[in-house]
């Protein structure tokens, strides 16, 4: 079965669409016939231009998403909105004790309250238009997140406003989680310290979800439906819990 999309007349915008996860997300809305536009702090080296341009048909807009007006600017800029995909985000590994205040702070900020910024700038063009909003939440953000503890507070956060929005916002615009579990982007060598294969080999699935594994969700919830207010988990099957690599654990016999 082949399942197609055509979001031609469309525009979408994703945030941190420059590389990983969003990159993916941008180029298959891209493909799929949209106008994409995406923003970050630094534009990509082929994107050209300092302060905006085009790279591969997708439009650039230099924008911290932890600035009111930079959100601003963004979304006033743009003619129409169809799509947000808040992706912008990620966990620096920071232990809570020994860590400044800053850090954390900051950390919410861009996986927390960035979404919520970027989703009440572009409501009312979304509601226009009957559009969809997607929020990258995190597997951190539904089970302990050791290390990362204020980055899985803020994607629990997440995945509780798309629910909360998405019953503000109905029946106009629709507001949905994906949540993605271990994920294979171009950094994920580096934070897995070499150990990317053996990671891997702990996802049910046999691998990491790729950019592409997420894109494919976020053509669907952002095509016209019913689903919102719903978390999609792109995870393999998720984490096995840790007690099952223990030498005793043998077969389980526990409920
Ligand atoms: N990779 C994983 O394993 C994984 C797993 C679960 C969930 N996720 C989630 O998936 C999303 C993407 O993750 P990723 O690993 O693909 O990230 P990534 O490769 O680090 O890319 C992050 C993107 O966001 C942009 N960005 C960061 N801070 C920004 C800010 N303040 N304002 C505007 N743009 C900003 C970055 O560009 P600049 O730095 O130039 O601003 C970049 O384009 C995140 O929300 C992350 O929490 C990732």
């Amino acid at each position: 079965m082949t399942v197609t999309y055509d979001y031609a007349g469309k525009v979408v915008l994703v945030t941190g669409g420059t590389k990983g996860i969003g990159a993916g997300i941008a180029r298959a809305f891209l493909e799929a016939g949209a106008t994409v536009v995406t923003c970050a702090r630094t534009p990509p080296p082929s994107f050209g231009r300092a302060a905006g341009g085009a790279a591969g048909g997708v439009r650039f807009v230099r924008a911290d998403v932890r600035d009111p007006d930079d959100v601003a600017r963004l979304v006033s800029g743009l003619d129409r909105l169809d799509v947000v995909v808040n992706n912008a985000g990620g966990p620096p590994y920071a232990p809570l004790d020994g860590t400044s205040p800053r850090l954390h702070a900051r950390v919410v900020e861009l996986n927390l309250t960035a979404p919520l910024l970027v989703s009440q700038q572009a409501y009312p063009p979304l509601k226009a238009s009957g559009g969809a909003i997607i929020m990258i939440g995190s597997a951190s953000g539904t089970r302990p997140s050791p290390g990362t503890s204020a980055y899985g507070a803020a994607k629990a956060g997440l995945h509780h406003l798309a629910r909360c929005l998405a019953a503000e916002w109905a029946p106009e615009v629709r507001v949905n989680s994906v949540v993605v579990g271990l994920a294979a982007t171009e950094s994920a060598e580096e934070h897995y310290a070499g150990g990317q294969e053996a990671v891997a080999a702990t996802v049910p699935a046999g691998r990491m979800a790729t950019p592409e594994d997420v894109a494919r969700v976020c053509l669907w919830l952002g095509s016209p439906g019913y689903v919102t207010g719903a978390e999609i988990h792109v995870h393999g099957g998720g984490e096995i819990p840790a007690w099952r690599h223990a030498p005793s654990a043998g077969a389980p016999s526990e409920s």
